[in-house]
């Protein structure tokens, strides 16, 4: 059955940077990339970063300001400090984990990426369960209601048979492919699936239906004051490694609470500050309201953890929306 999908990704697969022949350590860093993130989108970031850091030993000798600069604008910037995590724990090991628990034991690493980067990069057979795959699988056995997490596991134990040996990187890729490419979410193109033939939902007239929507998680509204403090064409920016969204990241100062926040920022940036207007963000499940205040300072210094910034700095998405107002 999935030999027609395998035909079909050999046929149809997109030419991505991370399936040219890629050690486990691309596909660890590419999987990690692309998590939460669309293909397109991290094209450009996996090829610079590979650039930069080809071999997991640079990646581990980096120094987490490097690899966050080369992370900046992707966001979940806690996936970049648990990646380079990872290379050094590889490092320490003399190399990558071999078995899927040692995978899963590495920083960051879970469920998912241990069982790409095990069938991806090693060859072995395992079932990725990433959004696309679940989609396609739970279509074809024709599984209605929550995938719980037992019957995950189930869904797990009745694929891990069918891989196909020798091929079970292919396998896993084709999945993801199919999922991205035919066995969308609206409008699933079954007509020319390869899987059409045994799909159970197709069958059922479910496809649809199925999987059942994940119940919406209520998003909740974050009020959030930001300040640009500008000195001529550069910008005051500052990192707190404490911080929830953007740990460790160059960003305008923000704040959840504002209270006095003003007036301790004028004592040390001495200025007038001007209410520029507010600007929406969505992080995961949280709508952020940020509201801008903008003042020139003649202030020079601006002590640790922080720094002036030129025009063309590169910036998480807060920072360059608050710049951008
Ligand atoms: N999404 C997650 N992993 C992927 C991969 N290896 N190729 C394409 N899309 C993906």
């Amino acid at each position: 059955m999935f030999e027609q999908l395998l035909n079909w990704y050999t046929r149809e697969r997109r030419d991505l940077p991370w399936r040219r022949g890629v050690d486990a350590y691309g596909v660890l860093v590419s999987e990690i990339m692309l998590q939460q993130t669309r293909v397109e989108v991290v094209i450009p970031y996996y090829q610079r970063f590979m650039q930069r850091f080809p071999r997991v030993e640079q990646l581990a000798e980096a120094s987490l300001d490097e690899v966050y600069e080369y992370w900046a604008g992707l966001g979940y910037y806690r996936r970049a400090r648990n990646l380079q995590a990872a290379a050094q724990a590889v490092v320490a090991l003399g190399g990558f984990p071999t078995t899927l628990e040692g995978l899963r034991d590495l920083p960051g690493v879970g469920e998912y990426t241990a069982a790409a980067v095990f069938s991806i990069a090693f060859g072995k057979p395992a079932v990725a369960l990433d959004g696309n795959a679940i989609r396609v699988l739970s279509r074809f056995f024709a599984l209605t209601g929550t995938l719980t997490a037992p019957r995950r596991r189930d869904l797990i134990a009745r694929v891990l048979p069918l891989i196909p040996e020798q091929q079970a990187g292919d396998f896993t890729q084709a999945l993801m492919e199919l999922g991205a490419r035919l066995c969308v979410p609206r409008g699933a193109r079954c007509l020319v699936c390869p899987l059409a033939s045994g799909c159970q939902a197709l069958a059922g007239g479910l496809v649809d239906s199925v999987p059942a929507p994940a119940p919406r998680a209520r998003r909740e509204k974050v009020d959030l004051l930001a300040l640009r403090i500008r000195r001529g064409d550069q910008v005051l920016l500052e990192r707190r490694e404490d911080d929830p969204f953007l740990a460790g990241q160059w960003v305008t100062p923000w704040f959840a609470d504002g209270e006095g926040v003003l007036d301790r920022y004028v004592s040390e940036f001495p200025g007038t500050p001007v209410r520029v207007g507010q600007v929406s963000h969505g992080v995961t499940f949280r709508d952020l309201r940020i509201e801008v205040w903008d003042w020139e300072t003649s202030a020079l210094d601006c002590g640790p953890e922080r720094r002036w910034a030129g025009p063309g700095a590169r910036l998480p998405r807060l920072a360059s929306l608050v710049l951008g107002l």
